[in-house]
């Protein structure tokens, strides 16, 4: 196990960067290219630790997937084309979108598959999709009836469904999108708003799925069993990434960022929205559609004047994954921010909110912890003089990046444990710090 030791603050920087390409649409171009027929090629593919279990996991179901040059190659055999032998069992790693979104395209398959994984993702729910996948016709015998390991039996005979996602989790609604894909008939699904990608990659490639935004609810149908053709794509930046680096640069002073070709998907902008609330002023400039997504290069200065937010419930899921660093910047706004309606947040690699809670104390915020909630006492003049020890928590990246953004603002000295982490989603999360200056 890898430590970090950070003894001083990032100095002032004036840069442009790019961020790895983004894990939400990297899993979903490989799993969807499975479905295909013929050669895939996708361009800015991450070589992260999520990433590398997907490709792992389809090559053990038979697709071929290699890279040539910095271009992964699929070689799709068309929907239900798996190709494996009996007793197979694939390990998910540390990734919940690949184990769960996996499940839906096994639905049918004729021979029992086990999916192990790591720790943290042995600790993670599993009922809430093999609740709908069941109702499409599949058998599971999972352990405590919802966790890894799990085996999946799929059948011939599948059955669509009409189903209501209620958590606003894309990774359980995706699942479902992805199990209609090998049903016959219309699958019908009603769910809460969440990140979107699956739907806008079947609609790029011109599937038959239907699309109605309400209000608070997504209603999507899909018509399955339709054969498509393999496809070119090019994965955009990560928001979640550039998160880390736009609170690095908020916090530190006479900074200046630009980061290139991001994912401003609206589904994924609750980030941005919550921290301009709290006057950040990030922008986004050279707007265009690349693959059916909105991309931009953000623009980010530093930023004294920051205030508490009293965070809208409905931004909760499209910043779902940044509330660590939203947190981190409440810290340093003046007035008290609260945030609420975060349980989920408490069932991702890591109890997040609880951990949130026990890092924002050493860093000696005030705050009050409920079991979905946070108040947050923030103090513009914060800043960390002790020496603060980050533990292996659970292996979760985020909580690894926002302990190392924490210190290169706060100052300290903080030792952080889990390095290695980071890997799972940010590959090159490093080798942008240092190309921002900072000598580690
Ligand atoms: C993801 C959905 C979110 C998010 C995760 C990636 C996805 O999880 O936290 O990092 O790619 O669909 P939930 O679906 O559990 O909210």
């Amino acid at each position: 196990m890898v430590k970090i030791v950070i003894k001083k603050k990032i100095k002032s920087f004036n840069k442009i960067i790019n961020v790895d390409g983004d894990k939400s649409i990297s899993i979903r171009s490989l799993l969807i290219g499975s479905q295909s027929y013929g050669v895939c090629k996708i361009k800015n593919l991450p070589r992260s630790g999520d990433i590398l279990s997907t490709i792992n996991g389809l090559k053990k179901l038979g697709i071929k997937i290699f890279f040539k040059n910095k271009t992964c190659i699929l070689h799709g055999n068309g929907l239900n084309g798996f190709n494996f032998k009996k007793n197979i069992s694939i390990n998910a790693g540390n990734s919940g979108t690949f184990a769960r979104l996996l499940l839906g395209l096994l639905i049918k398959s004729p021979y029992e598959i086990k999916i192990i994984g790591d720790d943290s993702l042995s600790r993670r729910d599993f009922k809430r999709v093999i609740d709908p996948l069941k109702k499409f016709g599949a058998k599971f015998d999972a352990k405590n009836k919802k966790n890894l390991p799990l085996k999946i039996l799929g059948t011939e005979y599948l059955k669509p469904i009409n189903y209501f996602e209620k958590r606003g989790s894309a990774q359980c609604k995706s699942s479902i999108i992805l199990a209609s894909l090998n049903t016959p008939g219309k699958t019908i699904l009603k769910a809460r708003k969440s990140r979107n990608h699956t739907e806008l990659f079947l609609k790029y490639l011109n599937l038959p799925i239907k699309l109605i935004n309400e209000k608070e609810l997504d209603k999507i149908e899909m018509s399955g069993e339709y054969q498509f053709k393999s496809f070119n794509y090019t994965i955009p930046g990560d928001m979640s990434s550039s998160a880390f680096f736009i609170v690095l640069t908020l916090l530190s002073k006479n900074s200046k960022l630009k980061i290139k070709s991001v994912n401003v998907n609206s589904s994924r902008i609750g980030f941005i929205k919550i921290i301009n609330k709290m006057g950040a002023k990030v922008r986004f400039l050279n707007k265009r559609k690349i693959c059916g997504e909105p991309i931009a290069d953000i623009c980010v200065e530093s930023q004294k004047n920051l205030k508490s937010i009293n965070c809208p419930i409905k931004l909760n899921s499209n910043a779902i994954d940044e509330f660590l660093v939203i947190f981190l910047l409440a810290s340093k706004a003046s007035g008290v921010s609260s945030f609420r309606k975060l349980e989920e947040l408490n069932k991702k690699e890591s109890p997040r909110l609880k951990l949130a809670a026990i890092i924002l104390k050493k860093m000696g915020v005030k705050i009050i912890l409920g079991s979905g909630s946070i108040k947050i006492f923030g103090n513009p003049n914060l800043s960390v003089n002790k020496e603060i020890h980050i533990k292996k928590y659970y292996k979760d990246h985020r909580i690894f990046m926002t302990s190392v953004i924490a210190a290169l603002c706060l100052g300290g000295k903080w030792t952080i444990e889990d390095m290695e982490s980071h890997m799972s989603s940010f590959p090159s999360f490093m080798s942008k710090l240092k190309r921002l200056g900072y000598k580690f």
